[in-house]
């Protein structure tokens, strides 16, 4: 059976759902969201200040690419590449790049552990943002350590590596108080065609956690979509001796991007060299 994880995002940004309008907005503004990943690159890795040359990007779980495209727009790259699992992800990118008239960014629609021989690798920066590490690690017993040997592996030894990870410790709480399994209601504004979300958060005897989401549709409660993600949860801790023991000898955490309002509650983020 095909893990979860895997076909998650499959028609995800499903470019033919959207106007011309409303994609142009919506590119606009994810650009415009990259912006606090912009100023953390630019403060924190020095060789994106001045040498574009040596700043050849891999994204792992790139989505609709929309960071490396902003890399882009603020000339701090010379080469990007991005895997993404979800082929109408992949599609999204790919018009996404041409709205933005990007020249120096290819999507490929493949596991990124699939490419032995990556393009322009080895890179000076690999990026997985937004939990993609932890959506990883729980597809096979020996993903994490793959995925963290591809990193090294195709990592220049003075390139850095982003994460952004999330401790989910609130959660395993709330999981443990509520014996097993902890739900929760969301609702959404009156533009979502979805009015309600129910979460549904339990955890597997290996302590990963099983998210699952139901939503209703607006009007039509009995119309459903069904969303499920496993996630492994990193304190700092586990994810500072993960890193040691896969080469890396640098490693900072920070609580936020830029202001302490742009991450959500217990995400943080890893920089290591
Ligand atoms: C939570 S989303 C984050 C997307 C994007 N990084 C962002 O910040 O918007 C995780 C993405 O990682 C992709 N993904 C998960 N495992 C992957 C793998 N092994 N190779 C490539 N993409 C993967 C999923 O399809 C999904 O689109």
């Amino acid at each position: 059976m095909t893990h979860p994880n895997i076909i998650a995002y499959e028609n995800v940004e499903n470019f033919d759902s959207f106007s011309k309008e409303q994609f142009e907005d919506y590119c606009n503004l994810k650009i415009n969201d990259c912006s606090k990943h912009i100023n953390f690159i630019k403060k924190n890795i020095l060789n994106f200040r001045n040498d574009i040359e040596k700043s050849k990007i891999c994204e792992i779980g790139s989505g609709n690419s929309k960071l490396l495209y902003a890399l882009e727009k603020n000339k701090l790259i010379s080469s990007g590449i991005g895997y993404e699992l979800s082929k109408s992800r992949v599609n999204f990118a790919n018009k996404f790049g041409e709205f933005t008239k990007s020249k120096i960014i290819k999507n490929v629609d493949q596991d990124f552990l699939l490419d032995k021989n990556p393009l322009n690798s080895p890179f000076d920066l690999i990026i997985a943002v937004d939990i993609v590490l932890q959506l990883i690690s729980p597809i096979n017993i020996d993903q994490e350590e793959k995925a963290l040997k591809w990193i090294r592996k195709n990592l220049k030894n003075d390139g850095y590596l982003i994460l952004e990870l999330w401790s989910l410790s609130n959660y395993i709480e709330l999981i443990e108080k509520q014996n097993g399994i902890f739900r929760k209601w969301e609702s959404y504004s009156a533009e979502d065609p979805w009015e309600f979300c129910l979460a549904e958060i339990s955890r597997m005897t290996n302590g990963d956690i099983i998210w699952d989401k139901t939503f209703l549709k607006r009007n039509k409660a009995n119309e459903r979509s069904f969303f499920r993600n496993i996630l492994r949860p990193y304190s700092k801790d586990q994810i500072s001796n993960l890193l040691k023991k896969y080469g890396f000898e640098v490693i900072k955490f920070f609580d936020f991007w830029e202001t302490s309002d742009d991450s959500v509650e217990e995400e943080y983020i890893v920089l290591a060299k």
